[in-house]
């Protein structure tokens, strides 16, 4: 039976979240639709992640979970990166996957259902040469923030990270096809865009780099914001660092992931910055941008990683000063090398390690928050908030702030930040000149 319904979840990064809009665009095109919440759907595509922990065993899981009570079953898609690792073996392991496609192969999903409902079990993990992206159809709806993918794949290979394998090498799309992406979004209700990749700040075309593509989109009417994740500290460039000192539309907010304060670890980690290298390129950033947000991922328990080592990266947390930062236990990855090096850490000590860590990024997470308490500053609205009449919406620093606004989803508001709390802020809007001018009269 062909499908007429689907749902689609993802997990893990960005990039998925954007695969994910992207194939529901596709079958869109193919004329079904998206399933209601709470409804059974005729097609579920799970979009994996394997970037940490037991991912694999996790979508079996939840392969598993989708039989129905009655015996029944969604046709079902196993989709990104686990089904990259996997391939035809899911097929083998579960006997209730009916699609296995990989991230560089979605484009080809309607021909793989039609194979399916027809009985087949299609396995597409190929990546190809030409892009997918020509592929799918334009872009025509979009939320207040948009994500863009704008690079694909890894040529970086550190030694505990799955990605070059599961999303192949970097290649990036080109300029024009991106430029394009971005005036479609926005005509389709954007207001800000998120360049991403894998190492967005390694994209290119010809000589022109990623700070010549912000000018570019900057560029673009009725586009309020910018930003761009994930960056590599090697691909730091000093045009991209000037980009945040002179294009408005740039959001002062840096991802930069570090992974440890440890040159040691970084070396056996494959990283290719150093602690001094990164640390000059965020006071290069500084100085061109005072009030910028910096955020970093980190690992602990890394192969060989001592207690000198861990006490590197708090030290490094305490230099930098992050305004947000994610950290995780170091989990072996199946054909990365650090998978197989000597000397892995004990569950225990790296569970104390991730505490300790956490506990220090808090402390600065808070202490930035408390810090903008005062500042007048811009709220893109995002959606509803839980009470009436208060709306959430995104700080330029990338914090949700709170505000009670008759502002819609997409609109900007003026707000003063009266609180910061650890993984949020609140503002009280700024009424327009005129009100305030009414109030001191009647005051
Ligand atoms: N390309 C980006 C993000 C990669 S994945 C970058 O280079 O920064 C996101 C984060 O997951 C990484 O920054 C790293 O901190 C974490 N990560 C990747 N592989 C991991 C592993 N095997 N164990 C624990 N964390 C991992
Ligand atoms: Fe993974 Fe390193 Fe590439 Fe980031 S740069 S995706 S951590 S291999
Ligand atoms: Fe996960 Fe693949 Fe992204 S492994 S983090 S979904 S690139």
């Amino acid at each position: 039976m062909t499908p007429k319904t689907f749902k689609i979840k993802s997990f893990g990064c960005q990039m998925n979240v954007y695969d994910g809009e992207r194939m529901a665009e596709l079958l869109g095109a193919t004329g079904m639709s998206a399933a209601s919440d709470g409804d059974d759907a005729d097609l579920v595509v799970l979009n994996t992640c394997h970037i940490r922990e037991k991912a694999a065993e996790k979508a079996y899981s939840d392969v598993g979970r989708l039989r129905r009570e009655d015996g029944s079953k969604p046709l079902i898609a196993l989709a990104g990166c686990v089904a990259q690792a996997e391939g035809a073996e899911a097929k083998r392991r579960s006997a209730l996957i009916d699609i296995v496609v990989g991230p560089q192969a979605y484009h080809r999903l309607p021909e793989l259902v039609t194979e399916a409902s027809r009985g087949a079990r299609p396995v597409d993990t190929d990546m190809p040469a030409i892009s997918k992206f020509d592929a799918l159809p334009d872009r025509r709806r979009a939320n207040p923030s948009a994500f863009l993918t704008v690079q694909e794949g890894c040529d970086k290979f550190c030694t505990y990270c799955v990605v070059p394998y599961t999303r192949g090498a970097e290649i990036s799309r080109p300029w024009s096809d991106i430029v394009h992406e971005a005036e479609a979004l926005v005509d389709g209700g954007a207001r800000e865009i998120v360049l991403l990749g894998q190492n967005v700040n390694a994209w290119k075309d010809g000589r022109r780099g990623l700070a010549e593509l912000i000018r570019a989109i900057a560029e673009i009417d009725g586009l309020q914001r910018i930003r761009y994740t994930t960056s590599h500290p090697a691909d730091m460039t000093d045009e991209l660092i000037a980009a945040h000192a002179d294009v408005d539309k740039l959001m002062p907010y840096l991802h930069l992931p570090v992974q440890s304060g440890s040159n040691r670890i970084l070396k056996a980690m494959n990283r290719s910055h150093t602690v001094e290298t990164y640390l000059l390129t965020i006071e290069k950033m500084r100085a061109a941008r005072a009030d910028i947000a910096l955020s970093g991922d980190f690992i602990v328990g890394f192969p060989g990683e001592t207690e000198e080592d861990f006490l590197a990266t708090l030290r490094i947390v305490d230099e930098v000063g992050y305004a947000s930062a994610y950290s995780f236990k170091y989990s072996p990855r199946p054909g990365t090398p650090a998978a197989t090096m000597e000397d892995q850490i004990q569950r225990e000590i790296m569970d104390d390690r991730l505490q300790r860590l956490q506990a220090r990024i808090n402390d600065h997470q808070l202490a930035f928050n408390r810090s903008k308490v005062g500042c007048e500053t811009q709220v893109l609205i995002e959606r509803k908030g839980r009470q009436d009449g208060q709306m959430i919406g995104r700080s330029p620093w990338l914090q949700s702030i709170h505000v009670e606004t008759a502002a819609r989803p997409g609109e900007i508001v003026d707000v003063a930040i009266v609180a910061g709390g650890p993984n949020s802020m609140a503002g009280v809007e700024r009424r327009k000149p005129v009100l305030n001018f009414v109030e001191g009269v009647a005051a």
